[in-house]
């Protein structure tokens, strides 16, 4: 049993949580993940460390309320446990001084992309932040992100806060007008594939984050399968993070809108 020290609602269904697990604590890198299960009969599911404080032995994460098993986690109390947490998970963010470097974090996307954007930057790179959410109640982290990014844009759907607009538009300028180096992008599919399509003509890097279902995290199950380069790649080992320029998207937007339809049908059975 891992304690539930804090639990903060940072924006609509939106959870962070602080928790005491010192032995992940001291292994964790940006990048890696963790599975948890609530309770002992819940699914299991990956969330990445966004922060971890080796000293006093804690991990955060956050996550959006989506369906049952985060549904079940959002309903622990403060001072609750969660049953169980697997971790650290994945390989770590490959980090080096590449130059300059842009961040492009979409809804809880942004999530994944704080710990990364603070290590590119601890390495000496120059980081530029793009965040982008459906309006500015869905901006997360931006606090957190200012003081390691050399510069910050906000693009919202609705134009509530920054750019109108989606970090694409942003992201177009900024590269028409300066050298980039390398470009992380961590969100929706569909945004993840849109940076990489755009930034391909140029060939700058693109290193993305995968989020297809998981279950073992450990190369076992294939839950997780991929297709990177016209091979398949398990997230869970192989990843999370892949050449962005080599993924296909649209089969990961397949296998995922597949779940989608069965949780609807469990929601319409009342389960
Ligand atoms: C390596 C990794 C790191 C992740 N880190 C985070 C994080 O830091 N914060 C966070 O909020 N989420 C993160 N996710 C996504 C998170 O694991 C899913 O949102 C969660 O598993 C949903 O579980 P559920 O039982 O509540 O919902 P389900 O009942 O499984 O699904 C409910 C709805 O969410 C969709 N969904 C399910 N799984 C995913 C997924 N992996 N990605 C996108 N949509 C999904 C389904 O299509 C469905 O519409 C990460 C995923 C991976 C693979
Ligand atoms: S989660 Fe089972 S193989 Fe990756």
């Amino acid at each position: 049993m891992f304690d539930l020290l804090t639990k903060h609602l940072i924006a609509p269904n939106v959870w962070r949580y602080s928790i005491r697990a010192p032995e992940i604590a001291v292994k964790r890198q940006a990048g890696h993940f963790v599975i948890l299960r609530p309770a002992a009969n819940s699914e299991r599911i990956p969330l990445t460390i966004v922060a971890s404080d080796p000293a006093a032995g804690t991990l955060d994460i956050i996550f959006q309320v989506v369906g049952a098993t985060t549904r079940e986690l959002a309903a622990l109390p403060e001072g609750g446990a969660i049953h169980d947490i697997a971790g650290p998970l994945g390989h770590p963010t490959h980090i080096e001084k590449f130059g300059t470097a842009v961040m492009v974090g979409g809804g809880v996307g942004i999530a994944p992309l704080l710990p990364i954007a603070q290590a590119f930057k601890q390495k000496g790179n120059r980081v530029i932040t793009i965040l982008g959410g459906r309006s500015q109640d869905f901006l997360i982290l931006e606090n957190d992100l200012k003081p390691v990014s050399d510069e910050l844009f906000i693009a919202t759907d609705d134009g509530s806060r920054g750019q109108k607009g989606l970090v694409t538009d942003v992201l177009k300028t900024i590269i028409s007008k300066e050298k980039i180096d390398i470009i992380v992008a961590i969100g929706p599919v569909v945004m993840m594939k849109a940076v990489a399509e755009l930034t391909r003509p140029q060939g700058i890097k693109t290193m993305v984050s995968l989020n297809p279902l998981m279950i073992d995290g450990t190369g076992m199950c294939g839950v997780c399968r991929c297709k990177v380069a016209g091979k398949t790649k398990f997230a869970c080992v192989d990843g999370p993070e892949f050449d962005g320029h080599q993924v296909d998207f649209d089969s990961l937007k397949r296998r995922l809108s597949m779940f989608k339809d069965e949780e609807k049908k469990r929601m319409e059975a009342g389960n």
